[in-house]
């Protein structure tokens, strides 16, 4: 895959979607959003792709927000088409089927902590620094950030820095579950490469309809919730990684899972 803002490589089933704008400190503008839909549409489809890892280039930036010298020029109806295309693309990360792990190397503003927060997994170097400013610039977050955030680490907390703007440093965003671990920066890859591996070991289905389950938690009541996980826990249980992985279990050895059921 070729793209003038990012680098996609895929090795082992693991697929590193890296956002390349240094010079901006990785910040989106409308080609890399644009670009991002076709990377995630493209390897959602490659079936020899297990997990995706996204992270930023250079060590000072992960996403440093949406471009501002592309907002400056934005009026009500852009405006809304905008943060919907963002909305679009960042939903289109969340919910796709395979695990995405965000490998957060620096700052992660606005729309950096907002395409992390639609992430399934957090992983954060230890300089890194996650916000939501936008009300320093007379807006508020567009791409899902209000929702996200405040989903992840309660309306209280959330409010606190959407409204004033204030940096969230690693450890804090540890303390508060906005990210699950923190690394130093120069091993944040290969962390983030070794959960990505031990996913790609298990029941593939299974990781699939794990991640489709959590996904509805938002938007469905607990009942419905439970009512989908025990239909999805049933087509598991049609395929032929159930019957290796259970098997293998009672013979006492390493299950050999099928890449697809
Ligand atoms: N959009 C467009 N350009 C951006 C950008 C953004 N969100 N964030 C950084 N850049 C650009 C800067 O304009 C600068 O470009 P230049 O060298 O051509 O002038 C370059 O990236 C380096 O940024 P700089 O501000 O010089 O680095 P710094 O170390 O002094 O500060 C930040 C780093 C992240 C604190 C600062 O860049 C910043 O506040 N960025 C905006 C964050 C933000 O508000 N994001 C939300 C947008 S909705």
């Amino acid at each position: 895959m070729n793209f003038n803002n990012l680098l996609v490589e895929a090795e082992n089933n693991i697929a590193v979607v890296t956002v390349n704008r240094p010079e901006k400190l990785n910040a989106l503008n409308s080609e890399t959003i644009n670009e991002l839909d076709k990377a995630f549409s493209e390897l959602n489809e490659d079936e020899n792709v297990f997990v995706i890892i996204l992270t930023g280039s250079g060590e000072k930036a992960f996403v440093a927000g949406a471009d501002i010298s592309e907002l400056n020029k934005l009026d009500e109806k852009t405006a809304k088409i905008f943060s919907e295309k963002g909305q679009k693309v960042f939903s289109k990360i969340e919910t796709i089927e395979k695990p995405v792990i965000a490998a957060v190397n620096g700052y992660a503003l606005g729309g950096g902590c907002e395409i992390a927060l639609a992430c399934n997994i957090r992983l954060a170097s230890d300089n890194a620094v996650f916000g939501q400013p936008e009300v320093n610039l007379g807006i508020i977050p567009g791409y899902g950030g209000t929702q996200r955030l405040t989903r992840l680490i309660n309306s209280g907390r959330s409010a606190e820095y959407i409204l004033t703007g204030d940096m969230i440093k690693a450890e804090e965003a540890l303390k508060i579950g906005l990210v699950n671990k923190v690394y130093l920066q120069s091993e944040l890859l290969a962390k983030a490469k070794e959960m990505a591996q031990k996913i790609c070991t298990k029941g593939q289905f299974a990781v699939r309809m794990a991640k489709k389950a959590i996904n509805i938690v938002d938007e469905v009541s607990d009942r419905e919730g439970q009512n989908y996980e025990a239909s999805v826990f049933a087509l598991c249980c049609i395929t032929e990684d159930f019957k290796e992985g259970t098997s293998a279990f009672l013979e006492k050895r390493k299950p050999q899972f099928k890449i697809n059921n």
